[in-house]
Formats: structure tokens, sequence, C-alpha cells
């Protein structure tokens, strides 16, 4: 317990996300809702509380999630809650809890926002992390699976993110997974005390796990053991190669990779990832896979369904990197300080800021009389791009003045032009802070 006078930080593993970074998730999300919506995604906001059975049922009782990272918690009436590790059982849940398969056709959906596992903190790893994600629920189609990766280049690319590498594989269904589990397990049987505790306990309980497994000196091992792909049965391989085609048809490249199993017990057909070269050890930017079985272990009717999650946090980091320096990828800057002199210039200098902030300009405006040199020193160091002076002078000859802030020229500009001359002069579009706001609105 910290003493009373101890100055009390955030939670281990969580992290504020200040104004200086938050421009950037703002402008990542947004790329992300665009492009969503160019697929028809809907967004879908549900509990970051829910019942721990959900994620035990369906990410899996054996997993690292399950066993190791959720945060878990016995609520006053003893119910066992758990703050969400990951959206698409949720997602499922909410789709079955509201019979949106009796909508008709496929839901698309989407979220954007916090999930807790309690992982060792490190760059590109946090306790309390953020996830753009979506799923398809109602088709099994493997056309699906290529155009929800076919999006997801695309918002890549929106993002100019480069260097980045899709890794591809199938993990089989019920029907053929028990034939490669018993390969697998005999594969097992002969190399397993030389593998780490956990793949010694995950040999007999969930040998699936061990190909997902990070120790480095198991990675050899693992390296020989058999390949799921040599073991689809007819209908998962069907799948994995028309998917591989369709990927080809539309010229995305991707690495197939046995081993990718992925740490969440409920995929089937389809997995994937993207990793990037921007990030360090913790390089998967995103993963994601079909899970046609999930909907019935939650207790819903059987509906074949596909996703995946972006880890903000991660992707935020990248593009960061990749648009470091550019003018439009930088913070919004205010389009204007104004600044007035004298009593009488305060109810016109007040009307001119509510008026251009109406036309959905960002407008800031000194609250107390200030010498003009006082004055241009806050509207450099708050970065605002123009600064509009009304004293004295400027209310006798009914012109105000404009200083460009970054070239220090000077213009004397009518009120009632002074919107449109702003928004000509803006080279930033984003200085326009929002929509304009319709005079009628405010009343
Ligand atoms: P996941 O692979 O567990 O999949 O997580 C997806 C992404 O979330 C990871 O690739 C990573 O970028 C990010 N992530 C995971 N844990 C952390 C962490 N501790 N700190 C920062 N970022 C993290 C899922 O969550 C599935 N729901 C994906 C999915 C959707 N499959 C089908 N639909």
């Amino acid at each position: 317990m910290a003493r009373e006078s101890q100055l009390i930080r955030s939670v281990k593993g969580t992290r504020d996300l200040l104004p200086s970074e938050t421009h950037l998730w703002q402008r990542v999300e947004d790329e992300a809702r665009a492009v969503l919506a160019a697929y028809n995604f809907h967004e879908i906001r549900t509990p970051i509380l829910e019942q721990t059975a959900l994620f035990a049922r369906s990410v899996g009782e054996e997993t690292d999630i399950v066993t190791k990272e959720m945060y878990t918690f016995s609520d006053r009436d003893h119910e066992s809650l758990t703050l969400r590790p990951e959206a698409t059982a949720s997602v499922v849940r909410a789709y079955i809890e509201h019979s949106l398969y009796n909508e008709g056709g496929i839901q698309k959906l989407y979220y954007v926002g916090p999930m807790f596992r309690r992982e060792r903190p490190q760059k590109g790893r946090y306790r309390q992390f953020y996830q753009i994600g979506a799923e398809v629920l109602g088709s099994d189609h493997p056309t699906i699976d290529a155009e929800v990766i076919e999006l997801l280049m695309l918002y890549l690319a929106r993002l100019q993110l480069e260097n980045t590498a899709l890794l591809l594989n199938s993990v089989g269904c019920p029907l053929c997974r028990p034939e490669y589990l018993r390969v697998l397990r005999q594969a097992l049987e002969g190399v397993k005390t030389n593998l780490c505790g956990d793949c010694q306990r995950r040999s007999e309980t969930n040998p699936l796990r061990v190909l997902d497994c990070k120790v480095e000196a198991d990675q050899p091992i693992i390296a020989r053991l058999p390949s799921i792909l040599d073991h689809l049965g007819p209908e998962c391989r069907q799948h994995f190669d028309r998917v591989t085609a369709e990927l080809d048809e539309r010229g995305i490249q991707y690495t197939i990779t046995p081993r990718l199993v992925r740490g969440l017990d409920y995929y089937t057909k389809t997995t994937f990832e993207i990793t990037s070269g921007a990030l360090g050890a913790q390089n998967a930017l995103l993963g994601g896979g079909r899970y046609d079985g999930l909907a019935q272990m939650i207790g819903g009717p059987p509906t074949p369904g596909i996703g995946f999650s972006i880890g903000e946090d991660r992707l935020v980091l990248a593009v960061g990197e990749a648009v470091a320096g550019r003018a439009d990828w930088a913070a919004a800057p205010v389009a204007a300080y104004i600044v007035w002199m004298g009593d009488r210039a305060l109810a016109p200098a007040r009307e001119l800021a509510r008026e251009l902030r109406r036309q959905g300009l960002s407008v800031e405006i000194g609250y107390e009389p200030a010498k003009l040199k006082k004055s241009m020193g806050i509207a450099s160091r708050i970065g605002a791009r123009f600064a509009v002076i009304i004293g004295e002078g400027e209310l006798e000859s009914g012109r105000y003045q404009v200083k460009d802030m970054s070239s220090g020229e000077q213009q004397a500009v009518e009120p009632v032009g002074l919107v449109e001359y702003l928004r000509t002069h803006l080279t930033a579009p984003n200085c326009v802070a929002a929509a304009a706001i319709k005079s009628s609105d405010q009343g």
C-alpha cells in the first residue's frame, strides 16, 4: 500500500497516452474506420468485462492467455469476471446474444478498444493494450479470407507501412486435426524431455501449443516436428488452396508458415499474422484467422467466422517511424491565435473566435489583455499558423492584422473575409478541426 505522501503512479504495463502521441492514434483509427467502411464493416462496442467462462471456453483452458495472463476476479456476488484479453469471443457472444444471424447474410463487425493481458511488459507489449479488430460472421467461403487480408494490405498501404510480411497457414479443423495431433504427439514422445517445462506439459495437454513456444533452445527441435499442412483433410486442403490462389490473383504476397498455429484455441483452417520489420522482438503487428467452431463453443448455433486484430500500440510505433518528419502526418496546428489589446477589442475578438470556431477552424484566444510581444510569444509557443491582431488601430480601420507566423508576413484583412483568407492560406488541411458547424446548430 502506498504511503499517503507517496506519488501514486500508473499501474505496471499500462500507459498514459499524451496529446503528443494521441494525434497519431486518432489518425490510425480514422484511416481504419475509412477502410473498414469501404469494405462495409460496422462498429460494435462490447463490454470490457465479461464472464470468465467466455474466454476459458473459446480462447482455451490450456492457452497462455487463460492460464497466466487474464485479469480475473470474483465480483461481490462471487461471479467470476475477466477484463477481456481479446474481443473476438465477445463479438461472437454479442452476435449470438442479439441473434444477429436472424438479420440474414453475413455480419461484418469491427471494434477499437483496450484489451488486458498480464504479460511481462516491454517495448510493444503492455498489460493494457489496444486493438483494432474486425470479424466476419456467417460464411466459410475462402473468398472472405482473401478479402479480409486484402483489406489489411490496403490499410497498411494507406498508413505507408513498408517492410511487413504476411505469414499464412491452415490449422485444419476438428475432422483432420485429431490425426495431426496423433502424429505430433508421437513425434513429441521422442523429443519432449529436451523441451522446456511448459512444452513438456503442453505435449500432453495441448500439443499444438508446443508449435508457438518462444523459448530459443526449443526452436531447432520444433522445426523438425511434422507440419500440419501435410495432414489437412480434403476440405481444409481445398479451402487453403483456394485462399492462396485468391491471394495470388490479388497480387498479395505471403509466406506459408506451417508453425503459425496462433496462441488461441478457437482457430480452424486459415490463420495469418503480419509482422513488421520496424518493430523489435514484439514484431507481430496483427494476427487473425478463421474460427468456424467458436460460436458453438460458447453455446450458439454453428456460425463460421474469420477476423483479425491489429495491435494498435505496435501499429502506432511502426507508423510513427514511417511518417516521422512528414508535415501531412504532424499534429494539427492551431489555425489562429487571436490577440486583443485594450478593453474595446475584447468583444469583437471574442466574436471573431466564436465565428472561426463555428466554421471548424482551431482557434485560441487570450483570456486576459496582454502586450503584443507577449501575445506573439504565446502564438508561437502554441504553434499557431496565424496571429490575428485586434487593437485600437484595427478597430478604427475596420481591418484586422493577420500575421503569418512562419513567414512573418502581415496583412490587413476585413473581418468578413477572414474565414476565407485563413482557409486559403492554411497549407495544413488539418487546421480545420472539424467539419464546419452550421450556424443553425448553434441556436
Ligand atoms: P492475438 O494474436 O492474441 O489475436 O492479438 C492480436 C495482436 O494484438 C497481436 O498481433 C499484437 O499486435 C497485439 N497484442 C497482443 N498482445 C499484446 C500486448 N500484450 N501488448 C501489445 N500488443 C499486443 C487476437 O487477439 C485475436 N482476437 C485475433 C483475431 C480476431 N482472430 C480472429 N479474429
